[in-house]
This record gives structure tokens, sequence and C-alpha cells, in this order.
């Protein structure tokens, strides 16, 4: 009899779970919204990342099939992809009330609980009001100058190459990695690293090499999926995930140049002995904790390494294609810079060629790839889309850089559609590499600074060759940032006989 019981009682309350979910899953067709059909047990991840393709692919294919606007589900996560941009500029821009957060951790762990991307509502408001001054302009004129110093370093390896062995073969994305490991690591975690010479050995760049890697944990994928076990992929995640290597070494380095900074002993400091990078104006702004500071840090090497290789790589493998283009912005920047220097904060403003090129890069391969997203705190509608309370928003820039009626022949590279006199008609959300509105990138002017300054000191130094103009790498998505799916091996030639 006992046993009849416990067996009904659990039919019964299995049953309702089942029918809850399935419930669930008709989210967005209750609405009228359509969408790949969702698995009963994992929505449509295994679509969206095992299917052998890249999500962006899978998204074009989706949209191809659905529209501008659909649903799927990531796990249980009801999501809801917008590419319309008047859309768009609702939700980013305009609804900061009702769509303002990101949509909440599946796994609440330390460090990122505390970061920009982990916070929401007023902690976020808060936190980010402290950190923006750090990316103006008077900050980013000091930073400057150690980026100037990192990308020095890059330009004295490609010598090297070159006059050592040719100058062929070099792989771009190992050589960008090194750079922004260098970047990131002095300005934002008062480390200093040698991942631009020491490529393949340093340990830090390999523990964030790693770290990514790693990044997509099966424990996540397992709470999306069931979300009610989200506590034991934590304790899962705590055993054997975010005690990762490359976190140990950023909290020890940032917890070590706190307490000196506060006795007034030494870790690196500037030429005019003061200390000029994220954390001295983190420490600055005397309203952040200590968790808040190590958390943020954190977060920028995650926000900065590869997103920055990424924009670096396909710019210079679209100018080594683009012979044109590389001759129009080296005579340009001989022109404003003057030959081999290494161009300041403000000169780079000047040339207005680089800007071009930059934003065609940016629009031709975004390099932040599924992370615009947000979380919807109350039911609305418009024009006809409900957008219900609960589910996510995520606004696919890879579609938007490519839709054809917002950039005619949209594959073709062209930096001249950046002509203030082009920009002038085109919607603000055909283009948004940086994301948009109060939660867009804090991160973008640094991000710009250092690509500018690396494509202007190389191109100035170097000619870049590459593969046929029509060669298209393959990309991956092993994170939310776009990555070469295999090498882009370029040769560089001085364009001066001095090195
Ligand atoms: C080319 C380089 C970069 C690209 C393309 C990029 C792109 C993006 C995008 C698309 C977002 C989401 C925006 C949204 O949801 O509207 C974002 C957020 C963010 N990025 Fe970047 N990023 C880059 C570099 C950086 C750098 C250098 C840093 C830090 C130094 C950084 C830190 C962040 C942070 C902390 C957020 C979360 C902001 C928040 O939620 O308040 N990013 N980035």
């Amino acid at each position: 009899m006992i046993a009849f019981l416990i067996i009904s009682f659990s039919l019964i309350f299995f049953g309702y779970l089942a029918y809850r979910r399935i419930l669930h899953f008709r989210t967005f067709s209750k609405h009228g919204i359509s969408g790949p059909p969702p698995s009963f047990f994992t929505g449509n991840i295994t679509q969206l990342r095992q299917s052998g393709e890249t999500p962006l692919t899978v998204m074009h294919t989706w949209g191809k099939k659905y529209g501008k606007i659909f649903g799927y589900f990531v796990g249980t996560r009801a999501t809801l992809v917008v590419s319309e941009v008047n859309l768009v500029k609702e939700i980013l821009v305009k609804n900061r009330k009702s769509c303002g957060d990101r949509p909440p951790l599946i796994v609440k762990m330390e460090p990122v609980t505390d970061t920009l991307v982990g916070l929401r509502g007023r902690r976020w408001s808060h936190v980010r009001g402290q950190l923006s001054p750090i990316f103006a302009k008077a900050s980013l004129r000091e930073m400057g100058r150690t980026m100037a110093v990192c990308v020095a370093v890059t330009g004295e390896i490609l010598a090297e190459k070159v006059n050592k062995r040719g100058g062929g073969g070099i792989d771009v994305w190992k050589l960008y990695q090194g750079l922004t490991c260098d970047v990131i690591s002095r300005c934002a975690l008062a480390m200093e690293v040698n991942s631009q010479r020491d490529n393949d050995g340093d340990e830090f760049l390999a523990a964030v090499r790693g770290f990514l890697q790693h990044a997509m944990s099966p424990f996540i994928l397992l709470a999306l999926c069931f979300p009610s076990i989200a506590k034991v992929a934590e304790v899962g995640m705590k055993a054997f995930g975010v005690s990762h290597l490359m976190t140990r070494m950023i909290m020890t380095s940032v917890t070590d140049a706190l307490q000196n900074r506060r006795r007034g002993t030494t870790d690196r400091k500037q030429n005019n002995n003061s200390y000029v990078d994220v954390l001295q104006f983190m420490l600055n702004s005397g309203k952040l904790s200590d968790p808040e500071i190590l958390a943020n840090s954190w977060i920028f090497i995650l926000g900065g390494f590869e997103t920055t290789a990424s924009a670096l790589t396909f710019s210079t493998l679209l100018l080594a294609q683009h012979q044109d283009v590389q001759e129009k912005l080296a005579s340009e920047l001989e022109k404003v810079l003057g030959v081999d220097e290494i161009p300041t904060y403000d000169q780079i403003q000047n040339v207005k060629y680089l800007d071009k090129v930059v934003s065609e890069c940016l629009r031709l391969y975004p390099p932040v790839a599924t992370f615009v997203t947000r979380h919807v705190n109350r039911d609305m509608n418009f024009g006809g889309i409900t957008l219900t309370s609960g589910s996510t928003v995520q606004v696919p820039i890879w579609e938007i850089h490519h839709d054809p009626n917002l950039w005619p022949d949209p594959e073709h590279f062209d930096p001249e559609r950046f002509n203030p006199a082009e920009k002038v008609g085109r919607h603000p959300m055909a283009f948004i590499p940086f994301g948009a509105g109060p939660r867009s990138c804090i991160g973008a002017r640094f991000a710009l600074t250092e690509i500018k300054m690396a494509l202007a000191h190389i191109f100035m130094k170097f000619r870049v060759h590459a593969p046929p103009i029509d060669w298209a790498p393959k990309l991956a998505v092993p994170t939310v940032t776009l990555v070469p799916g295999e090498e882009i091996k370029l040769t560089f030639s001085l364009r001066r006989n001095v090195s």
C-alpha cells in the first residue's frame, strides 16, 4: 500500500513538473512568435552548440526561417531574438526600467557575482557609476602611454621575425593575444607579464587561455536545462571550476597590489612616480569595496583580452586582403603621425581614415557574438510583439551588421561606408559592436584606443600580405567571442629598410 502511494505520488509530482515544462516551452507560440521547436530536456541548446556549426550560422539559419523576431530556449531560458532595429532601440536604449539588467546568472559564483556582468539593479548602477570615469578621455590618455609601451614590443617582435625569418607565416591571433594580455594585465591587474615575448611559455597567458577553453562548463549547461538544481551545479563548479589558476593569479596580484598601495610600498610605478592604471582609479574612487575591486579587475581581463585580439586579428586580415585600403591607410598615417612613431591617444583621434577602417572591420567581424542580452522584468508589448516577464531578449550583432537592408552588399569590405555623409541616414542601431544603451560596453574607448594604436604602428612600419581576397577563415564562438576557428598566418615585410 505504502509503495503504491509513493509511486502514485511520484508519478503525479513528475507528471506535474513535465506539464509545467511543456507549458513553459509554449511561452512564445502562445503569443504567435515562431521559432525552432525545443526538445524536452535541453530546449534548443543542442541545436545551437552541438550541431557542428557556429552559433552564428545556426542563428542565421533560424533568422532566415523565422524572421527578424523569433524565440528559442537556452535550456529552459526563454530567449527572444530581436534583430529588428526599431525594437532593438526600444529594448537597449529606451526601456531601461523594464529591461535594463542582464539576465540573472544561472550559477551564482564569486567573483562573477560582484562584477558589472553579474550585478543588477541599484548595485550595478553604483559600481558602473564608479567605474565609468576610468574609461573617460583623461584616464585613457594616461593609460595610452602604457599601451604604447606594449605596442612597441609587438613592433619589435615583428621586426625580429622579418629580419631573421623573412616575416612569413606569422600567426596573428597568437601575436595579438600576447599584446592584449600584456596591455590589460598592466592596465587593470597591476601585473607585468611576458605574454608577448614568451607567447607559448607565459604562465598567465596560458592560464587565461585555459580558463576560456573551459568556460562553457557542463555544470552551467546542466543548470540551464534544470534550473532547480542550479545549487548542485554551483557546488560542482566550486569543486572543479572557478578556483581556476587564472582567477587565483588575478586575486593574488590584485590583493597584493592593493595592500602595497595602501601601505605606500611599491609594486609598479609610472615615470612620474604615481600609479596610472585601472586599479588605482578604482582605489581613488573610495566607494568600491575590496570584493568589488577584485571582481571587476577579473572581469576586465575577460572583457578586454579575447575581444580586442579578435578585432585586431580580423582587421589585419582584412587589410592584408585589401591592399588598396592598406596603402591608403599607411599614407594617411604617415601624413598625420610621421614615420614609425607610436601615436599618442590624442594623435590617434586625428586619423579619420583609421577610424573608418576599424569601424568597417568591427562591422564585418563583430568580436562579441552572443552577449547582448537583457532580462524582461514585466510584460511589455511593442507593435504587437509581446515580451514576457522573466524572458531574455537577445540582440544578434552579427545578423544586424550583415543585414542587406541596413548595409547594401553587406559582405563587401568598404571603409567608406563610415563617411560622415553615409552615417547620417543610418539607423543608430545598425552598427553596435559594443552594444548600446546604459549597459553597453564600458571598455569600448579603451579597446578602440588599443586597436588603433596597434594598427597604426604596425601598418606604418610593415606591409602585410595575405591569402587570396576571397579566402575567409573558419570562425568559432567558444564562449561569447568570435574567434578564428583556424590559424590565420600572414606575411609581414618592412616598409622601410630599418628595424
Ligand atoms: C573590441 C573590443 C570589445 C568589444 C567588441 C566589446 C563588446 C562588448 C559588448 C557587445 C558588450 C555588451 C554590451 C550590451 O549588452 O549592450 C560588452 C560589455 C562589457 N564589456 Fe566589452 N568589448 C570590448 C572590449 C572590452 C574591454 C577592453 C573591456 C574592459 C577593459 C570590456 C569590458 C566590458 C564589460 C565589463 C562589459 C559589461 C558592461 C555592463 O554590463 O555594465 N570590454 N562589451
